[in-house]
């Protein structure tokens, strides 16, 4: 997958961000709309923001019980 490509048209936020948001502790869709705010237009991207926080948490097994404090 292009890192770079948009993965939300209507926010302008791409793959990379959104591994990046998953990279510092973020852990559900949910969280990646609040910090990037892709999913919140359209909503036509939400299954593919869905699909890479899957993909990312499998990969790296992170445990969703597991929280860390965004400030
Ligand atoms: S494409 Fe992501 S909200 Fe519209």
């Amino acid at each position: 997958m292009n890192q770079k490509r948009l993965v939300c048209l209507c926010k302008h936020v791409s793959a990379l961000e959104i591994k990046k948001k998953l990279h510092a502790g973020a852990l559900t869709t949910s969280e990646i709309q609040k910090f990037t705010a892709a999913g919140t237009g359209c909503g036509r991207c939400v299954r593919e923001i869905d699909a890479i926080v899957e993909k990312y948490m499998r990969e790296t097994r992170k445990d969703p019980q597991f929280r860390i404090i965004f400030k």
